[in-house]
């Protein structure tokens, strides 16, 4: 199936990539790059212009989510995968409870059963079902996943917090992209390579007053061993010197201030809305091609920034996939591996554009039609 399969040109994306991360980078961010020359690659990251840099980052992200004053922008690297580990063992007292509906959020409550000392908790619904945070009496943090990457899954509103409890949302592929309000988040994190546009192996970490003291506290509790690389003071003191505690990637801060800017140029809402255009057409492509249908079942669950649409068994997508790549025309688009679906998951991160998400799914339906 699909060996022979031309794609008209006129329905060829401009741009081919459309993954879920790493996800596309605009080549003219590479450019400027280029034009930094022997200015920035190769330097200090304790000297000006990679600290100015970092600051970029950390202002043009307050602007950006409105960030109250009084929260810190911790950067770091490691990516959320580090984090998961970081929070585990230096943000939590004695018990955390995870909302987890896909592989992500179910990688992150294995990172937290791991520590002997605290305990933790799930509520979990199975792959392809969405889940709404609820506060849970005796827990003091509760975990979400912004954007279940592996399925496609929103979270429709946050959990109303009590006490000292504190909320920790993985916004790493939702970051940016789908609405939440960070005044009522703790610890708000995600890794450059989604909607942000950077390469990976890097995080930023949201804080409020609360999430930073409990981190500071545990820091000083020498009762508890967290290893050096994971100390939430020094990557709270580093950042607050616009610094990362050991040497970054300069690549890959440069791409995310230029993505930051780009965002700050349009707007947070504005940038919603076009995730929200985006997973309309996919959505709605899918509900009117009869071999088509949204995995995600219940609209409200539904993402904005990773559509997965299911397809007939009769369509062989890997198939389809092998084609299009070999010709350079699509990357990125078959569902995640560890799902096992016969399944297109498309990144609608903000810098993909309609009129290429418009193309793919004329294209794909093209394919499919022009075979079954
Ligand atoms: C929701 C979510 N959390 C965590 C991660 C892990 O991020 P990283 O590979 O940067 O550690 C990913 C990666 O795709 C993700 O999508």
């Amino acid at each position: 199936m699909f060996e022979n399969y031309q794609a008209p040109e006129e329905l060829v994306p401009t741009d081919p990539r459309f993954g879920c991360g790493p996800s596309l980078i605009p080549t003219e961010y590479v450019e400027s790059l280029l034009k930094t020359g022997n200015h920035l690659l190769g330097t200090s990251h304790r000297k000006a212009p990679i600290k100015n840099l970092v600051k970029g980052i950390q202002e043009g992200l307050r602007e950006y989510f409105k960030i109250p004053e009084d929260y810190s922008i911790v950067v770091g690297n490691g990516g959320a995968t580090f984090l998961f580990d970081a929070i585990a063992l230096g943000m939590v007292k004695k018990k955390i409870h995870h909302f987890t509906c896909g592989e992500f959020s179910e990688k992150w409550f294995k990172s937290s059963a791991m520590v002997p000392w605290i305990e933790a908790s799930k509520t979990a619904v199975e792959f392809g079902k969405g889940i709404t945070p609820e506060y849970v009496e005796g827990v003091d943090m509760i975990c979400a996943t912004l954007n279940e990457t592996s399925t496609g899954v929103i979270i429709d509103s946050l959990p109303e917090m009590k006490g000292d409890c504190l909320l920790a949302i993985d916004a790493t592929s939702g970051g940016g992209q789908v609405t939440c309000d960070l005044s009522k988040v703790d610890c708000y994190f995600f890794s450059p390579q989604k909607v942000f546009a950077s390469e990976g192996g890097f995080y930023v970490a949201i804080l409020s007053p609360a999430a930073r003291k409990r981190a500071l506290e545990i820091a000083g509790d020498k009762s508890r061993y967290v290893p050096g690389i994971m100390d939430w003071k020094v990557a709270i003191d580093n950042s607050d010197k616009n610094q990362t505690y050991n040497t970054p990637s300069v690549s890959t801060l440069f791409f995310l201030n230029e993505q930051i800017k780009t965002m700050n140029k349009v707007g947070y809402n504005a940038v919603i809305e076009d995730g929200l255009k985006k997973a309309n057409l996919v959505y709605n492509w899918a509900n009117e091609k009869p071999y088509l249908s949204c995995f995600i079942e219940e609209d409200k669950y539904r993402s904005t920034a990773v559509a997965t649409i299911d397809v007939d068994d009769k369509v062989d997508v890997g198939a389809l996939l092998k084609n299009l790549e070999s010709k350079q025309q699509v990357y990125g688009i078959d569902a995640y591996r560890k799902l096992g679906r016969n399944q297109f998951r498309i990144s609608l991160f903000y810098n993909i554009s309609f009129a290429d998400i418009e193309k793919l799914t004329k294209l794909l339906s093209h394919a499919i039609e022009s075979e079954l």
